[in-house]
Formats: structure tokens, sequence, C-alpha cells
């Protein structure tokens, strides 16, 4: 495999080498990586082929892109076959969002539960390789579950920073469970996140958080799934939640490359939802994406409670890019939207369901027609967060006594 993919700078063009520790271009604007164009017209279908194969780096819906991921070798990757994740068409989803092309890719069944491995192998094969021997990064608790797996997988050690108090038990559980040392920041996650971007040019860790190139290469093969699900058929619009903006960059970029390598013969507008109380990105949307200005951060779903998103060069650009829209939506609205999609049976966690109640007003104002075609991005399990479901006011269950009758009274009222 040749190796001509080269770092480069989004703000001023300068190049690195790929290989180099270094997040960040000397003008200090964000870096991509950047891959040659040979052979990539071709890589689709070797990925379509790779499909049939029992090898670990094929059967991730990662490295069964690797050419245009991170150019290694199978036996060099950190992998646990992530990716792969199913696509879902649910007639009651269509109904309750008016969509009626509508896709979930439900990005929960990854091995930690959330879309953060498929950032997390690229990342932490990159820290293998490059022989550093503490990773890092800020987290609203799934970007640590991740790296503390992986970080384990690799036999390298993990410290994360979360906002204290503000992480889901479950994800907190996840994390010291995979081995990470946790140091729970007395702030939020926007004050945890600097305190990880200064250690990293002080070079005392290596960042896996979504400032780093390679986690977005990664993230990118959700979107090359998507197209591989629909046999390289590019939907209408493609919609996901935004609050670091990691993803929004990675799929630009996904889109972006798998237009000009002749995958698709057309792209996919984007669409990214926030929290109406975590929104600097579409506030700057709304004013042409002249300035972005931080806020403090105060919603619901707590993985994307983000006033100050990292990404938002690389972001922004993926949505002009893509004639994209950024939508905001109330926690009122993401509850309602996570009840529908835990009732339909396939579940999420409250920051996924943003992307339907999006959705349900795009096609309220008239953006989505009907019949578009739409893949809606869940982004993490219903399990994360299962403090979000106790709350909620219509679960069904009664106490009972161990008593045949009382318990035959229960099911004569479910049966009326
Ligand atoms: N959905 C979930 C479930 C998330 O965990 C995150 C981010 C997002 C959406 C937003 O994605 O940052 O790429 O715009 N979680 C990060 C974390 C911040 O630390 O786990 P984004």
């Amino acid at each position: 495999m040749t190796n001509k993919a080269r770092l480069q700078c989004v703000s001023c063009s300068n190049t690195y080498p790929l290989f180099e520790l270094r997040y960040e271009c000397d003008c200090q604007g964000l870096l991509e990586v950047i891959h040659a164009d040979d052979g990539m017209n071709n890589l689709a279908q070797l990925s379509d082929q790779r499909l049939m194969s029992r090898l670990p780096a094929d059967r991730s819906g990662v490295w069964r892109f690797r050419e245009a991921v991170v150019p290694l070798q199978p036996d060099e990757l950190v992998t646990q076959q992530e990716g792969g994740t199913g696509f879902h068409h649910i007639e009651a989803l269509c109904q309750w969002t008016g969509s009626k092309g509508l896709y979930l890719k439900h990005e929960g069944e990854n091995p930690t539960g959330s879309f953060k491995d498929r950032g997390m192998t690229a990342a932490v094969t990159v820290a293998k390789k490059l022989g550093v021997k503490l990773l890092a990064c800020a987290s609203t608790g799934n970007t640590s579950s991740a790296l503390s797996s992986y970080a384990a997988r690799a036999g390298l050690q993990a410290v994360v920073f979360l906002p204290s108090g503000k992480v889901s038990p479950g994800k907190m559980a996840q994390t010291l469970g995979y081995g990470a040392h946790v140091l729970a920041v007395k702030g939020d996650f926007d004050d945890a996140m600097q305190i990880v971007r200064d250690l990293a040019r002080e070079a005392q860790v290596y960042m896996v958080n979504s400032l780093n190139p390679f986690r977005i290469e990664g993230q990118k093969t959700i979107i090359w799934e998507i197209l591989q699900d629909l046999e390289w058929q590019a939907p209408d619009w493609i919609v996901v939640p935004g609050g670091n903006l990691g993803n929004t960059s990675a799929f630009g970029k996904a889109i972006e490359e798998a237009f000009n390598w002749g995958w698709i013969t057309k792209k996919p507008r984007l669409a990214t939802i926030q929290a109406s109380g975590a929104n600097p990105f579409y506030k700057s949307f709304l004013k042409g994406f002249e300035t972005i200005d931080a806020i403090q951060a105060e919603t619901i779903a707590t993985a994307i409670r983000i006033g100050n998103p990292v990404n938002f060069t690389r972001a922004s650009r993926a949505i002009v890019n893509t004639r994209g829209i950024v939508g905001q939506v109330s926690d009122k609205e993401i509850l309602a939207a996570k009840a529908a999609i835990d009732r339909s049976g396939l579940g999420c966690e409250p920051a996924s369901a943003a992307t339907l109640a999006g959705l349900k007003l795009m096609v309220q104002a008239g953006l989505v027609k009907k019949e578009d075609k739409v893949v809606a991005v869940l982004t993490g399990h219903m399990l994360k967060d299962t403090d979000a479901i106790m709350k909620s006011q219509t679960l069904a269950c009664e106490e009972v006594e161990a008593d045949a009758k009382a318990i035959q009274l229960s099911l004569d009222r479910l049966r009326n």
C-alpha cells in the first residue's frame, strides 16, 4: 500500500507528513488528512467485495475503506470490528416524522454503544504507531468510553477529563470499567476541552478529541457505509446531531471525497441539528457563518451540552459545500422524538433523538419533501442514558402482590 497521504491545514493549506505528531498547523489552523487520488475510484467496489471477507480489518466498517481512512496494513490496526451498524426503515417513524423515505443508521450498535468507536479505532491505531504513552480526551461520556476501550485493546494508558456531575452514570461506569483514569473537572465540557488542548500543546498527552484529524477519518465511514447500504445511490438528505461538530466535519469530507472519486453522482445535503440550549453553530449559520460566539450550554441531551465547538471551520465548510442547513430543537422536542424512537423498538440516547426532532420540523417547513430519501443518524445507544428513560411519565411499571388474583386483574386491564 503506497502512503502518499499527508496532513494539510484547513486555513492556510500548509502540509506536513501524515505521521507527524501534531494536531494543528503552525498558524493554529485545524489539520485534515489529504489522500492521494490514485486508485480511490475503485475503492467503493473493493469495499463491496470485502463484505464477504472474514478478515477483522475487512469486517470493520471503518477499515473496509482503509486506503482512504489511514493507509496502514491490517496487522497494524487496533480494531474491534466497529461499524457494520444497522440500517433501518421503520414505518412508525416515517409516520411520526412525515418523511416516507426515512432510513435510520444506528451508530449505537457499535462496540461501546456510540459512533465514537469509528473515530477512536483510527486515532488509537495512529497513537500506537507513533509510540505515544498517554492518551487523553475531554468528553461528555461517549468519547471517553470509546477511548477507554480502545486504549485497553492497544495496551495504552488513557486519562479522560469529564465535566463533574454532568456525565450519565452509564457512560461514567463504562469509562471507568475499561480502565481509563478519570479526572472529573469542576467546570463544563468546554473547560475540560481547553485543559486537554493546552496539555496537548505542551506534548504532555496525545489528544484524541475530534481536533485530532484521524478521528475525522474514522468517522467519515458512517457516510460511506450509508452509501454502501443504499447501493451507492446518494440520499437527498443526511441528518445528524451537532455538538463539538466532529461528525458534521467528517460527513462533509466523506461526501466531498465520495463525489470526487466517482462513488456517487450527486451530493446529499447535510442537516446538523443542535439542542436550542447548546446552539452556537445554529446561531452562526443564521449569520452566514461569519463568526461563532461561544455560549453557556444547557440541555437534557448531555452528550451535546457544548457551547464552544472546536470544529467550527471544518463543519461550516461541510454545510456550505453540501448546500446544507443547521437547525435547532428544544429539549421537549428531543424527548418527544426519543419517546417515538424508543417505542418503535429501536431506542437511542437523547442527543441522537435531536435528528428526528429536527427532521420533523424540516418536513413541516417544506424543506424536506415527503418523498425525499432521508438518512437520520442515531449516534448513541438507548442504554447510554437510562435516567432519561426513567424520568418519562408514561412507563408501564406497577408494583404487584405475588398473588394470582392481583396479577389476573392487571392482565385483564391489558387485554381491554
Ligand atoms: N451524539 C452523541 C451521542 C454524542 O456523544 C455526541 C458527542 C454527539 C452526538 C455530537 O457529535 O461532537 O461530533 O458534533 N459527544 C462527545 C463526547 C462530545 O465527548 O462523547 P459531535
